[in-house]
C-alpha cells in the first residue's frame, strides 16, 4: 500500500515536472512578450509625420464615436433595439466610408470578441486589447509605424448602459427579439456578455503615409 502511494506520488510529480518543463520555452516567451508594452509611453516625442498621423487619427475616432452613437440612440428611438441591430448592419460600413472620403484614412473597430467575423483583432491588438483594458485611465492612441502607413489604435469601453442592449447578457440586458435579430444576422456572435464600462475593442485608424 505504502509503495503503491509512492509510486503515484513520483509518478504524480514526474507529470508536474514534464508539463513544466514542456512549457519553459513558451512561459518565458510570453514574460518576454509582457515586458514590452505597446501603450503609448507618455515621454515619447513624435516626429512631424507621426504627429500628423495622430492627430487624424484622433479627429477621426472623435467623429466616428459621436456619428455611430448618435445614429445608434436614433435608431433605437426610432425602431427599437432590434431594428437598431440592423441599422448597424446595414450602415457602419457607410460611416466609414465617409469617414475615409473625409481624412483619407482607413477605419475600422476590432475586438476579442467579435460580432462581425471581419472585425477580429489580430495578435498585436489582442494584446493591446488586454494592456488597455489593465489600463481604464490610459485614452491615448498608440501609434506603429507599418511601412506606408502608421497605424493608430484607441480603445473602446462600453462606455454607456445602452451598449449592453445589445452586447450584454442574453435574457437579462438584451431582450429576447434583438437576440433572434442578432443571431440571424451574426451566428458567430462572439459580442455578448460585456458588462457597462468593459473594455470593449479598438478603434483602428490606418494612415496612408503619402496623405502625410
Ligand atoms: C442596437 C444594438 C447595438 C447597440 C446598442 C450597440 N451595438 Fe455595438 N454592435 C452592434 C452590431 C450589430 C455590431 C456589428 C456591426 C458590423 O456588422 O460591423 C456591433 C459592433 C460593435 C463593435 C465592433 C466589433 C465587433 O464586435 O464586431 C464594437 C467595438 C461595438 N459594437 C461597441 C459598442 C459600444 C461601445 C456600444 C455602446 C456605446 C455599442 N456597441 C452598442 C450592435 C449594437
Amino acid at each position: 500500500m505504502k509503495n503503491a502511494f509512492l509510486w503515484l506520488a513520483t509518478l504524480g510529480l514526474g507529470i508536474v515536472l514534464f508539463i513544466a518543463c514542456s512549457d519553459h520555452g513558451k512561459v518565458d516567451q510570453d514574460t518576454v512578450d509582457k515586458d514590452t508594452e505597446l501603450l503609448p509611453d507618455i515621454e515619447k516625442k513624435y516626429n512631424e509625420e507621426e504627429t500628423e498621423a495622430l492627430k487624424i487619427a484622433s479627429d477621426v475616432t472623435l467623429v466616428g464615436q459621436q456619428t455611430l452613437t448618435a445614429n445608434l440612440v436614433k435608431a433605437i428611438e426610432d425602431s427599437g433595439t432590434a431594428g437598431a441591430v440592423v441599422f448597424c448592419n446595414i450602415h457602419v460600413g457607410g460611416i466609414y466610408d465617409s469617414l475615409k472620403a473625409n481624412y483619407g484614412a482607413t477605419v475600422s473597430r476590432v475586438s476579442h470578441k467579435n460580432r462581425n467575423p471581419a472585425n477580429a483583432a489580430n495578435e498585436r491588438e489582442l494584446k493591446l486589447i488586454e494592456e488597455y483594458g489593465s489600463k481604464p485611465e490610459v485614452f491615448a492612441l498608440s501609434l506603429f509605424d507599418d511601412g506606408d502607413h502608421y497605424t493608430a489604435y484607441k480603445p473602446i469601453h462600453m462606455s454607456i448602459l445602452a451598449c449592453t442592449k445589445c452586447h450584454g447578457e442574453p435574457g437579462v440586458d438584451i431582450e429576447e427579439a434583438t437576440f433572434i435579430t442578432i443571431s440571424m444576422l451574426y451566428p458567430d456572435d462572439k459580442a455578448i456578455g460585456f458588462k457597462y464600462k468593459d473594455m470593449r475593442g479598438l478603434w483602428k485608424v490606418e494612415v496612408p503615409k503619402t496623405a502625410l
